[in-house]
This record gives structure tokens, C-alpha cells and sequence, in this order.
């Protein structure tokens, strides 16, 4: 069959919402998302990666099977979705569940009323797993809730309220683990409290919810149902403005249409081809959908095994697996079990959903957690071309590397055939990923050994590994030399090295953690030769004892399980009027909104008239001249309008805030790999990113390029100015002192991961000059300025609008400055409205995160535990523009001392200046970064000591009335009740005791506990502002609305930041209120019966104005850095927290098993937002201090640009118990009805579990008598935990 046969296009035909779409000029090349959002003008499904890792673009597919007469519903990535493959199948995105104007559906309301959203920008995706999930089961386990949940990233609660709101569906009741030891959490929940508090743990009502009633879903379009049933089945085609699709009904002409076109690749769920189209360049003119051909979704159990389609879907293929198992007999299944494990963490449900098998085999990918224990365990594939059949040993394919020609272009895998296990034969499967589930293993391994009968005599051996080469390996050699050997510890040293020499990576490998992966692939061996020896032990324990039963528990993988949690606050006052909402866990304003998909973002606002599209083209050189720019192919693209450089800007281009300019298009030279050289605007975001990629610029490379900390310092590069700070003697203190130690931390960047990208919609209004802007931004003043400075013309002029922003973090105010500037530039020279979205990886590219820094330090100390000096020096990377780099040092060094007294101080902050994008503010703003080396040095102290790390803390901490290292005053009495409650709350002693004893009885797992202290001074820095307005006003909530926050209504606003929105907004809506009331109170005196609308209406008979602006100029605060005092900050908010985790040491993963926060935020104004900024900053914390890494090339790229390759913590990383309390009875004086502001704090609280992971270190390594002192970097990765745990196989691979 060839294209010819086909010139005439096709229809598609399917339904979306119970609409059908009949699309006449559906274009292979459009996913759905941008088909739902920019054509049917759904914009509930958000754009958060465009690769499948989020979920934020969630949609529910139906589809009916004639034969069986099933219909299947099931979840799937919108970004990666072909509409091409949505012939005949119906669509139900957010808007279909329910809306505000129909019938709000129970998961929507549920997720609303128990908090779940607080940005609100993964909501509509977490609705519909959720709901997904409930169409297949209306009455859930929680492991199938977990598991629903997996895909779907948030960045901002922490997902505590979201599973909360799952669990409300769950069939099980919701206890906690601690069952096991006779009582749950929630029986004891008195023992938490104090007697004397009125103490509340309920953060939503579920009376109020309605019940689930599965009758009132949407049905399967009946049409739908006729059209398979009755329609013949015949070929599609469909052509795009570059791509055909052709999708076959029979396998025939599937080898026609190959032989024709053996390039053209079989798309089934495009999970592999789509990103590589989407990120790696690639193009396929023409592409086959082999999906209705019923060879390829063949399922047929024979005799010795399953035989299963190659365009079986992942999760179908588990399903099959579980029947099996559950059917066979153990002996038989235990390939199916191996295979199974694999596929339970490999990637998320909606992935597995679409994924194909036939595609994850074929793709050969060196990331395949499949082709190594399917090729270990002997499966063969089925090969089919025209006119001819051929059976292969799957591991053919992979043979000699991943350019192999075992598959003949033309040819196709139409089925794999997994054979039951046997007698005296043993299978496992292994695999390690930056996080447990929804990530790409960093290794993998499938391993298979067949004993003579009745003996441990290896008969047949196959050992197979992902990760350690550009696709799986087979340790051939070392298998033949092995057979005929005994299962023993001999064997295993000799395997070990052999293994190493056949598969080790070489140091030079791309791709990096060289170490770490070969020693993952002798640990899997281990593993496999200690599960294998256990197995041996129950068929004949005589001879084969087994394993020692310390070893045991390492055979056990961590299992993500439903997080049981409990949120403590203190209740408000009875004598409190039941209208009057402060202090109450009041729902998000936006929830509903949120939850249905009606809350509009930037990107949902309806496109204006001859609207353009904008897409940045940046630099690939991090520092460089630039010869010349070459836009002619860029502009011959189809739909492309312009080009906008810096030659476009009217006015300013670089801007002067210090000593070295912000720069809105880079002009002679560029700074950094990501610096925006020109833009492309075009009549599309497809056509403007097709002619970006085409602009062709010649660099001229600069000296020196300055990537790091150390390369700062080489080259002296800073911005100006230096900061110290010091207090007492130092060195007279160091002579003084019992002893002296030196160290360094290094801690990593962190990116701001927010769900929403950077966004900015610019209309010029044609008149005066005037020019809409709507911004996701922190600060919409500052925006006005900077766009009207580029621009020229009065900041009257423009008009900035901010609805809502999709998180923030600290990343939305002077980068979105800049990108609003550049699309208002071009919308000045096109006369235009621009619209520009930046694509996660551009984001990540472009807008910088989180300051990298190194903390060197030397310490003096006595040897009862006190400190006496602390000598240090912090480095900041602030990257290649200021920015608020000597902000962020200032406030690390500021904040430097935690909650501990140091007597004598010298402190020096440098903000050091290199090539790098440029880094901004991030939550914590430098304290999350100079805490954490504070809390290093005291645990050092502890180790030298000999003493407890609990008991430095104690000894150091501020305890009375004391001052800062910079004279501000301050009344430690909340944090040492905070310290004092987490200790008791958390039971810290005797659970010490308790991991004490679980690490003398396991010896290749181990526990670790930590407990930290925080004082996180506020200052320098929209949720409550509802629950302000109802209390002045006297009003139920349901009476006010908030609009949007505009430069036209508040000129001079302060920016959201540092945790500032309630305090400064608040006392700003607070001070308008108190005016209107008081222009009301004669009318109210007058008629005091009445009520609002009686009194307003009176106000308008009187002429008295209802409008009113209020302000709040911010806090006093100074900092004489000359003289090393001041009062930089307001108040001081306190909090501790407890974190307990368990380690595997063979492979350096981990597992987060409790942690128990105490806050003090003074009196909380909506309790359910505070402990959500809490467990969300926490849980952003964890990602820092253990998680996320950014990655660089030696030139300066980042290479981690997307959700595949950055890992920011998702729900199997959260505590399986968390618990929250907020401190009673306190008081702010300060702040707003004696609050204080929490967005921030709770960040550094996650290095509490830093610190558990390094106990748990610390205790491998005293058991091994390893050096006592040794030094951990953040984030605390799998890779470093392995390292620090050293062990034979460490030094094997070292000595290497
Ligand atoms: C977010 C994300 C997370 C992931 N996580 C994991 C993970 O943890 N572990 C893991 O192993 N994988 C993971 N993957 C990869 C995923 O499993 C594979 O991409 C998937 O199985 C490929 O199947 P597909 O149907 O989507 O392939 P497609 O993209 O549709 O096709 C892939 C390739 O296979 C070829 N092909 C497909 N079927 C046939 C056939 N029958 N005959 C011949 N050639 C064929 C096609 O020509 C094409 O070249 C992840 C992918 C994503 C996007
Ligand atoms: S946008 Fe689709 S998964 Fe992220
Ligand atoms: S609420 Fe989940 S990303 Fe903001």
C-alpha cells in the first residue's frame, strides 16, 4: 500500500464531554492537549511539561471492545495523546466531570473542601486520576489510590490534602501504621494534646460531602458503541501540514505499508517517539498506527507461558501478569512475579495506560526496566515482514549494542511470548531511579539461574543490565565462566569481578554517576545471590541454611503506602461569632474553581484578535561573542511575522538595579547558555518554535568561562559588595577552645519547578501608548516599571493584571519582569497582542532557581558540647547577573545562626558572579542553604564529642531573652516550647531507642532519626484576605469576591514574596475596611436591625462612596552592615521538626517513615492554609536536601530540563506518618490578628530528614568502623548515601 492509494483525508471521528468532534483536517502532528485547549477552547487540561512526566494535562479515555462488549476507561497524558489515535474513542476532561454551572462532582468537591489545591494548577490533572480511578472501582484500596496518584506532580501542598481527600473514597478505614504496636494515632490522639488547649484536628467536615453515586457519570456515546460494532473496519489516513498517519486494520497490510516505508515508525503510545519529535529533533514524515490490528492485541496462554501482543498496553499486561499468578502455581509464575515488580514503578499508571509493550521492547532504550528481565528470563519475540515469519530470542535485539541489525527496518514484533518459570530456576528483577516511582531507573538488572536438579549447582545462568551502556547488556562471558559453580560465597566473589570487568562503565561514560551505577550492578547481584540462597533454604534447609537473619530485610523493596497524617491546631474561641471566619480552616476561595478547571490561568484567557505567538531563541554558549545572527531560514517558516532582537527595544534593554545590568536580549555577546538572543513571533506556538529553532547565530567563545563556586573564586568574579559579619573575638575564642575542626558543604541548586511556566499576555490598546499585560507574577508594580522602562513611556501607561499565578516560589518577579518585557517589545513593533508561554524545558533553561552554595566553616568547641567560635565563609552562584544574589548572601549570613547562641563570630558572604544562568529568589531566600551548614557543623560537634546531636542543639540553643550576631533582640520562649513539643510529640527518645535496636538486628538496612530546631526571622517579605475583609465588615465570606490583583487598582503594591502576602495585603484590606465602615457606622447607628444590603443600599440613597483603597507601607527594618547591627526583621517565627527514614545500603535508596512538624505561627487565620504552606514547603524541602539535582555539562548546558530528568518530590516521598501541630497560645504582636507568615519557613525543616538519612549513615559506618567524621553534600541523593555506606563492593569498584 503506498500514500498514493490514499490522497483524500479522512475523518475523525470521536466525542469529548458527551459532544461528538468530527475533525475533517486532523493533523498527525497536534497532541491533544493543544487540540482540547486551543481548539475546543478547554482549557481545564494544563500544559506543565509537554513529556508526560506531570500530569498536570490528565484526561480520562473510553473506549469500547465489540467482542467483549467492555468499555475501558482509563487515564492518559493529553501532551503525548496523537489526536489521530482518537478515532472512534470518547474524551472526558475536567470540564466533563463537573463545573460550578452544572454539578460540581464529589472528587472536585472533595478535593476542594479538604484543601487539596492551593496554586490550584495541578488540580484539574489530580481530578481526573482521581476520577479515572473511581469509574473503574468506585470503593478504592488505597495502594490502587497511590497508584492512581503516581503521575501526578504538585508543587505546592505536599499532597497530605489531596490523599486526604482520596482516602474519603477509600474502602478501608483511614488508621495508621502504628497499628502494629496495638494502638493507631488517631486512638491516642488525646496523648497529644494539652489538656488545657482547646485542640482541634479537623481541617474539613465530611458530612458535607456529597456521596459518590456512579449512576450520574457521563454514559459511553451510544454512537460510538454502533460505529465499532457495525462499521467496517477500514484504513484511516490522515495528513498534517508535514506528517501522514496511516492506521491498518490487518496485519497484511501492516507489512505492506512497512516494506513501503521502513522508516516509518509504529506509533502505539507515542510515549517514546512523541518526546523524541517534541525534545530531540526528530521528524517521521510519515507515521503507522498498528493499534486496531488484532495480531498485535493477541492474549493466549499456551502451555509453557503467555503469549501477549506487542500493542498490548503496560498496564494491560499487568493485569494479565496478576491473573496469572493468582491462577498458576507458585513454581511456574515466577518470571510473571519478576516482570510484574518491573512494571508496578515503571513509570506512572497513565503512562502504563498507553505505553506499549511491543514499544518499550523495540525502543531498546538503555532505560528499559522490561528487555532485561524479559531477556534474562528467555522470552522470544515474534517477528513478522512481508511474506515472511521469524521467532528470536528477545535478547537478539540487544545483542551487540543498540545499533544492531537483528531487526530488519521492514520487519515488525507482532507478539512476545513469556515462558512459565521452572523447577530449580530462579528469577528476580532489580532496578534503582532517582525516585521510586514515575522515574527512569538509573540501573536496572533481570537476572535467571537454573540449578542441576536437586543440587545448587548452576546449570544455566543469565544476567542482564540497564543503565550501564546505550542499551541493556549481557554479562555473557561471566555467565559461561560461572556455570557448573556452587551458589556460594566463593561464586559470588568471582562473580562480582567478573561482572565488574565484563559490564563496568568506564570512567569517561556520558551520563555521569559511574561509580554509583557499577556499584548498583554488583549490589544487584548480591541481592540476587541472597534472595536465590533464602529461596534454596525452603527446599531443603539441611543443606541450605539460608541467609543470616540480619541480611533479611534487604530482600524487601520499599512500598509507597497511603501517608497517614494529623493536623493539630488550636481551636478558635467559643465566644467567637460563628460568621466571623479568622482562625478558622476555611476552604481556598478558589477551590471549587480550581477542582472544575474554571480557574483561569494566563494561558486560559481566550486568544485576541491576530494574536501572536511568541518563542524565545537563547544562546547555546555560556560565555561568547556573538559573530552574527542569521534569521533568513527562520523567516521564510510558515506563519512566522517577525523577529524581534534587542535593536526592537525602544527604550531601555539593559537595566542598572547594581553595578552589572539585568539585559532583556543579550546584543554583542552573551553571558550564559539560556540568555534570550531574539525572539520569533508567529501566527502559532508551533510555528514560532519551528522557525526559533532555525535562527542560526556564530559565537566567538569567550575567556574565562565561570561555571562554579570554585571557578568564582579562582577567577575573583563577585558581585559587589562583600558582607561579614562578626560578633565577639574569634581568634582569641579558638585558643580557648577543647578542640578545632574544619569542613565544607555543598549544597545544590534547586529549581522552582513551578506548575505553571512563565506566562505573559501583552495587548497594546493602540492608544496613548497603553498596553495590557497579564502576567503570572509576584510583583505585577514591578512589572509595570521595568516593561514601561523598556518600552519609554510612562509606567501609567501600562497595565499590569495578575488573576491567579500557578505557583511562584520566588521565581516570578524578576524574570517575569524581563519576559514581560520581551513580549511587550514585540508587541510595541508588531502592534500585536503577544502571547508568550515558555515551554517547561525554556523555563528551566532560562529563569534560574535556587543559589548553589558552599559553606566553609571552622569551628572551636569545648568538650561539653557548647560552641565558642564559628569562622566562616559562604559562596553563593548567583550566576551571570546580579539579580538578588548579595540580597540572598545578606540574609544567609543574617540568618546564619539558626536558633543558636554563638558567642563569637566572623562571617564572610560572597555572591559569586559566572557564567551560569542567573539564579533569583527562592523560598527561604538563602536560609535553607546557610541553616543547613549551621546544622552540619553542630552535628560534627557531636561526632567529636561523642555526645548526641539532640544534645548540642539543646546546649546552644537561645534560651532567654537574647540578641542576634546583629544586636536585634529576641524571646527564644516559643522555640524551645516548639523544641520541647516535637521531642514529646514525637515520642524522640524512645523511637531513638527503638531504631537503635532495629539497626542491631538488620545489617543491610538501617534506620535514622533527627530532630531540628528552626528560627526563621520574617521580614524584608492573598489567601486570607477573604477571612480579613468578612471579619472588619462584619459579612459572611460568601459576600466577597476577589477579582485580580492590577496595577490600575493598587499602583504601588508590594510583591507576594518572603512570605509576606497575608501580612502586608492583609493589614492593606484591614485598613480599606476600617475606612468603609467608617463612612457606614452613622447609617448602621441609625438602622441597627437592619442588614448589609440594607445599609449599602442607604449608603447609595446617601451618596456615601462604598469604594476604598487601603495600604500598608510594609515594616520598618534596617541593617547598618557597617557597624554589623540592625533590625532587619519583624518578628521571629519558631518551629522544630522530627524525621525518622529508613536506608537500603545496597543500593542507597530510602524510605521517609515519620516526621512530626511543631510551628509556631502565632494565631493562625486559616489553620487548613498555614499547615498546607508547612507540609508543602517541607515537602519542597525534602526535594532540596535530598532529591533534586540539577545537572550541567562541562560547557554550561543544563541538561535537566524537564520532569524526566529533574525529580521533585512526588506522593511516594512524603512521611508514611506526618503529623503537623501548630504551637498554642501564641502571640504576634506584629502582624495581623497576631499572625505570622509560614509560606516560607517550613522549607528548612526537611533537612530534618537530611539529618535522619545521615544518622542512619552514621550508623552503618560505626558498625563497620569507618571513619567517624565524613561529609555530606545536598541533596542527599541515593548515589551519595550508597557511596557513604562502603562496603566490599564499593572498595571493588574503586579499586578497579
Ligand atoms: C514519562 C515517562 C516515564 C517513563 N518511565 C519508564 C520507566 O520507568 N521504565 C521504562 O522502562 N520505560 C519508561 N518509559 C518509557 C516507556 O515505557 C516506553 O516509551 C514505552 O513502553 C514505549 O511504548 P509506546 O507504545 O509508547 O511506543 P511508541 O512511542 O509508540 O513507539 C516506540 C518505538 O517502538 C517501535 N515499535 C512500537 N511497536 C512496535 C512493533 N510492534 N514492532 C516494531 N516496532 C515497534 C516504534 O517504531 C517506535 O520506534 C517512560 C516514558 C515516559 C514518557
Ligand atoms: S503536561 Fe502532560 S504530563 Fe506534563
Ligand atoms: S496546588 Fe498543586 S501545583 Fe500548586
Amino acid at each position: 500500500m503506498s500514500l498514493q492509494g490514499a490522497a483524500g483525508a479522512d475523518e475523525l471521528i470521536f466525542y469529548v464531554n458527551g459532544r461528538k468532534i468530527i475533525e475533517k483536517h486532523a493533523d498527525p502532528e497536534q497532541m491533544l492537549l493543544s487540540y482540547l485547549r486551543k481548539r475546543l477552547h478547554l482549557t481545564g487540561t494544563k500544559y506543565g511539561c509537554g513529556g508526560g512526566g506531570c500530569g498536570a494535562c490528565m484526561v480520562m479515555i473510553s473506549t469500547y471492545e465489540p467482542a467483549s462488549k467492555k468499555i475501558r476507561h482509563y487515564s492518559a497524558n493529553a501532551c503525548l495523546f496523537p489526536i489521530c489515535s482518537l478515532y472512534g474513542v470518547a474524551v472526558t476532561t475536567v470540564e466533563g466531570v463537573g463545573s460550578t454551572k452544572s454539578r460540581v462532582h464529589p472528587v472536585q468537591e472533595r478535593l476542594a473542601k479538604c484543601h487539596g489545591s492551593q496554586c490550584g494548577f495541578c488540580t484539574p490533572g489530580m481530578v481526573m486520576s482521581i476520577y479515572t480511578l473511581l469509574r473503574n472501582y468506585p470503593e478504592p484500596t488505597s495502594e490502587q489510590m497511590t497508584a492512581a496518584l503516581a503521575g501526578n506532580l504538585c508543587r505546592c501542598t505536599g499532597y497530605r490534602p489531596i490523599l486526604d481527600a482520596c482516602k474519603t473514597f477509600c474502602k478501608e478505614s483511614v488508621c495508621c501504621q502504628s497499628k502494629a504496636s496495638g494502638k493507631c494515632c488517631l486512638d491516642h490522639e488525646e496523648d497529644l494534646f494539652d489538656k488545657e488547649e482547646k485542640i482541634s484536628t479537623r481541617l474539613f467536615s465530611p458530612d458535607e460531602f456529597q456521596p459518590l453515586d456512579p449512576t450520574q457519570e457521563l454514559i459511553f456515546p451510544p454512537e460510538l458503541m454502533r460505529m465499532a460494532e457495525n462499521q467496517p473496519k477500514r484504513t484511516l489516513f490522515f495528513h498534517g501540514e508535514r506528517m501522514t498517519w496511516i492506521s491498518p486494520v490487518n496485519l497484511d497490510e501492516l507489512l505492506d505499508l512497512k516494506a513501503a516505508h521502513p522508516k516509518a515508525p509504529l506509533v502505539v503510545g507515542n510515549t517514546s517517539v512523541g518526546p523524541q519529535m517534541k525534545f530531540g529533533g526528530m521528524f517521521h514524515p510519515i507515521v503507522i498506527s498498528p493499534a486496531r490490528i488484532p495480531d498485535l492485541n493477541v492474549v493466549k496462554c499456551t502451555g509453557d507461558g503467555l503469549t501477549l501482543g506487542a500493542a498490548c498496553s503496560l498496564s494491560l499486561v499487568k493485569d494479565i501478569l496478576r491473573n496469572a499468578i493468582s491462577k498458576l502455581p507458585e513454581e511456574k509464575t515466577k518470571i510473571f512475579y519478576a516482570v510484574l515488580k518491573q512494571l508496578r514503578t515503571l513509570g506512572g499508571e497513565q503512562i502504563r495506560n498507553v505505553a506499549s509493550l511491543g514499544g518499550n521492547i523495540v525502543s531498546r532504550k538503555s532505560t528499559s526496566d522490561l528487555n532485561p528481565i524479559l531477556a534474562a528470563s528467555n522470552c522470544m519475540l515474534n517477528l513478522a515482514s512481508r511474506g515472511r515469519k521469524r521467532q528470536i530470542p528477545l535478547s537478539d535485539i540487544f545483542a551487540d549494542g543498540v545499533d544492531n541489525n537483528t531487526l530488519m527496518p521492514e520487519e515488525i514484533l507482532v507478539s512476545v511470548h513469556i515462558p512459565h518459570s521452572r523447577k530449580g530456576e530462579y528469577i528476580s528483577a532489580f532496578r534503582q531511579a532517582p525516585r521510586r516511582e514515575n522515574a527512569l531507573p538509573i540501573a536496572n538488572a533481570g537476572m535467571r539461574v537454573l540449578f542441576e536438579e536437586g543440587t545448587d549447582k548452576i546449570k544455566d545462568l543469565n544476567i542482564f543490565y540497564g543503565g550501564a551502556a546505550s542499551t541493556t547488556v549481557c554479562a555473557k562471558q561471566t555467565c559461561w565462566t560461572l556455570i557448573g559453580r556452587h551458589w556460594n560465597e566463593q561464586m559470588l566473589d568471582e562473580a562480582s569481578r567478573l561482572i565488574l570487568k565484563e559490564i563496568a562503565l568506564p570512567g569517561s561514560a556520558c551520563g555521569g554517576k559511574v561509580e554509583y551505577k557499577n556499584t548498583l550492578i554488583v549490589s544487584f547481584f548480591y541481592r540476587f545471590f541472597l534472595e536465590v540462597l533464602q529461596s534454596l533454604k525452603t527446599t531443603d534447609s539441611c543443606h541450605y541454611p539460608g541467609i543470616p537473619v540480619e541480611y533479611g530485610s534487604v530482600l524487601q523493596d520499599f512500598q509507597t503506602k497511603m501517608p497517614q497524617s494529623i493536623q493539630i491546631y488550636q481551636d478558635v474561641d467559643q465566644s467567637q461569632s460563628p460568621q466571623d471566619p479568622v482562625g478558622r480552616p476555611i476552604m481556598h476561595q478558589s477551590g471549587i474553581k480550581h477542582a472544575t478547571g474554571e480557574a483561569v490561568y494566563i494561558d486560559d484567557l481566550p486568544s485576541v484578535d491576530g494574536e501572536l505567538f511568541l518563542a524565545v531563541v537563547t544562546s547555546s554558549r555560556a560565555h561568547a561573542k556573538i559573530m552574527s545572527v542569521d534569521t533568513s531560514e527562520a523567516l521564510k517558516g510558515p506563519g512566522v511575522f517577525d523577529i524581534i532582537t534587542a535593536d526592537d527595544v525602544p527604550a531601555t534593554n539593559e537595566f542598572h538595579y547594581s553595578s552589572d545590568p539585568e539585559i532583556i536580549f543579550a546584543r554583542n555577546k552573551v553571558i550564559c547558555v539560556g540568555q534570550i538572543v531574539c525572539a520569533v513571533v508567529a501566527d502559532s506556538d508551533v510555528h514560532a518554535k519551528q522557525a526559533a529553532a532555525k535562527v542560526k547565530i556564530k559565537y566567538e567563545v569567550l575567556e574565562p568561562v565561570i561555571l562554579t563556586i570554585e571557578d568564582a573564586i579562582k577567577h575573583n568574579s563577585f558581585f559587589e559588595p562583600k558582607r561579614k559579619l562578626e560578633k565577639g573575638n574569634v581568634d582569641q575564642a579558638f585558643e580557648t577552645v577543647d578542640g578545632i575542626f574544619e569542613g565544607e558543604v555543598h549544597i545544590g541548586g534547586q529549581e522552582h519547578f513551578y506548575m505553571e511556566t512563565q506566562s505573559v499576555l501583552a495587548i497594546p490598546r493602540g492608544e496613548d501608548k497603553e498596553m495590557d499585560l497579564f502576567v503570572s507574577t509576584q510583583h505585577p508594580a514591578f512589572i509595570q516599571e521595568m516593561v514601561a522602562a523598556s518600552l519609554g513611556v510612562p509606567a501609567n501607561r501600562i497595565m499590569c493584571h495578575v488573576k491567579r499565578v500557578g505557583g511562584a516560589f520566588g521565581g516570578k518577579i524578576l524574570k517575569a519582569g524581563l519576559l514581560a518585557s520581551v513580549a511587550a517589545v514585540a508587541a510595541n513593533k508588531t502592534n500585536r497582542a503577544v502571547r508568550l508561554i515558555l515551554s517547561r524545558g525554556d523555563d528551566m533553561l532560562i529563569t534560574g532557581g535556587r543559589h548553589p552554595f558552599v559553606g566553609k566553616y571552622k569551628v572551636g568547641f569545648m568538650n561539653d558540647g557548647r560552641i565558642r567560635a564559628v569562622d566562616a565563609k559562604y559562596y553563593i552562584n548567583g550566576g551571570c547577573t546580579p539579580d538578588e544574589s548579595v540580597l540572598v548572601a545578606e540574609v544567609s549570613l543574617l540568618k546564619m545562626d539558626n536558633a543558636y547562641k554563638i558567642p563569637n563570630l566572623r562571617c564572610w558572604a560572597y555572591a559569586c558572579k559566572t557564567n551560569l544562568p542567573s539564579n533569583t529568589a527562592f523560598r527561604g531566600f538563602g536560609f535553607p542553604q546557610s541553616a543547613l551548614v549551621t546544622e552540619t557543623w553542630i552535628t560534627d560537634i557531636a561526632d567529636k564529642t561523642g555526645l548526641s546531636p539532640e544534645k548540642i542543639r539543646e546546649i546552644n540553643m537561645y534560651k532567654e531573652d537574647e540578641q542576634t550576631p546583629f544586636k536585634q533582640k529576641l524571646d527564644p520562649q516559643n522555640l524551645v516550647r516548639c523544641w520541647n513539643e516535637c521531642m514529646e510529640k514525637s515520642a524522640y527518645h524512645s523511637r531513638k531507642t527503638a531504631v537503635k535496636e532495629f539497626n542491631k538486628q538488620n545489617y543491610w538496612k538501617k534506620k535514622g532519626i533527627a530532630i531540628v530546631p528552626m528560627k526563621f526571622p520574617f521580614g524584608l517579605g492573598t489567601r486570607y484576605l477573604s477571612q480579613v475583609a468578612s471579619r472588619e465588615l462584619n459579612i459572611p465570606m460568601s459576600y466577597i469576591h476577589f477579582r485580580e490583583t492590577s496595577t490600575t487598582t493598587v499602583p504601588n503594591a508590594c510583591a507576594s514574596v518572603g512570605s509576606a502576602g497575608t501580612d502586608v495585603n492583609g493589614m492593606a484590606v484591614k485598613d480599606a475596611c476600617q475606612t468603609l465602615m467608617k463612612r457606614l457606622q452613622p447609617i448602621i447607628n441609625k438602622n441597627p436591625k437592619g442588614n448589609w444590603n440594607d445599609w449599602i443600599k442607604e449608603a447609595f440613597e446617601q451618596s456615601v462612596s462604598l469604594s476604598a483603597t487601603g495600604y500598608f507601607r510594609g515594616y520598618n527594618e534596617h541593617m547598618d552592615w557597617e557597624k554589623g547591627e540592625g533590625q532587619p526583621f519583624t518578628y521571629f517565627l519558631y518551629g522544630a521538626a522530627c524525621s525518622e527514614v529508613e536506608i537500603n545500603c545496597l543500593t542507597g535508596d530510602h524510605k521517609n517513615l515519620q516526621t512530626d512538624i511543631v510551628m509556631d505561627i502565632g494565631c493562625s487565620i486559616n489553620p487548613a492554609v498555614d499547615i498546607g504552606q508547612i507540609e508543602g514547603a517541607f515537602v519542597q524541602g525534602i526535594g532540596l536536601y535530598t532529591m533534586e539535582e540539577l545537572k550541567y555539562s562541562p560547557e554550561g548546558v543544563l541538561y535537566t530540563r524537564g520532569p524526566d530528568q529533574y525529580k521533585i518530590p512526588a506522593v511516594c516521598d512524603i512521611p508514611e506518618r506526618f503529623r503537623v501541630s501548630l504551637l498554642s497560645s501564641s502571640q504576634n504582636p506584629y502582624a495581623i490578628y497576631a499572625s505570622k507568615g509560614i509560606g516560607e519557613a517550613g522549607l528548612f525543616l526537611g533537612c530534618s530528614v537530611f539529618f535522619a538519612l545521615r544518622d542512619a549513615v552514621t550508623s552503618v559506618r560505626n558498625e563497620r568502623g569507618l571513619k567517624k567524621t565524613f561529609a555530606m553534600n545536598s541533596p542527599l541523593t541515593a548515589e551519595q548515601i550508597r557511596a557513604a555506606c562502603a562496603d566490599d563492593f564499593t572498595k571493588m569498584v574503586i579499586g578497579r
